[in-house]
């Protein structure tokens, strides 16, 4: 069977070109990976107190990655680091203690940004906070993107070389889905 990958998206905004870069990876793995967008945007700020009475978004969270076979993180780059909205939601899922949601799941990160570098400082600094709740990250091949917005049309990649080198990288991540499978099975 196809396996399901949850994608977070760190951007909130409606015209995110983060959402548009992920959901154009999405297109492309069709057939390959099964994309599953996950809402972060109405997570509460992180507050201890709040287990009181779960909120429903942090329930249905806990849910959404509980279902994935594994995790596609989807980062802007905001001053060198990663996005608020990506490590808010990776907290809320680290708990309730001993229930933690990501242990064990594979993973990839990725991102885009207008800039030259490509969200490269962003991803960095989010590998440290994934590798430390237990995601287990593939590492290389690695994309970090240069936005370019002659390259896409809304959330469809028009340009085939760009197309094609991520394509090479979902193959990668598909694989490496599968080669975890089986080392935990
Ligand atoms: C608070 C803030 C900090 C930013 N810092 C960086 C940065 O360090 N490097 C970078 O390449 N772009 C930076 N940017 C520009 C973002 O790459 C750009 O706004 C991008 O469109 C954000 O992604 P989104 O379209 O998915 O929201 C920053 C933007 C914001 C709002």
């Amino acid at each position: 069977m196809m396996k399901n990958v949850a994608v977070l998206v760190g951007s909130l905004r409606a015209a995110s070109i983060n959402r548009r870069f992920a959901e154009a990876l999405a297109k492309l793995a069709e057939g390959r990976l099964a994309f599953r967008f996950v809402e972060i945007g109405d997570l509460p700020i992180y507050n201890d107190d709040l287990w009181a009475e779960p909120p429903a978004a942090v329930t249905r969270l806990r849910q959404d990655i509980a279902a994935a076979d594994a995790v596609l993180l989807v980062t802007p780059e905001y001053n060198r680091s990663y996005a608020p909205a990506l490590s808010n939601a990776i907290h809320w899922a680290t708990r309730p203690w001993g229930q933690n949601a990501w242990a064990g799941k594979p993973a990839a990160i990725t991102g885009t940004t207008p800039g030259a570098t490509g969200t490269a400082a962003g991803q960095n600094a989010l590998r440290h906070l994934a590798s430390s709740v237990g995601l287990d990250l593939m590492i290389f091949p690695e994309v970090y993107w240069t936005w370019k917005d002659t390259h896409f049309d809304g959330s469809t990649l028009t340009d085939a070389e760009s197309a094609k080198f991520l394509s090479g990288w979902i193959d990668a991540f598909s694989g490496f889905i599968d080669r975890h499978t089986k080392v935990a099975a």
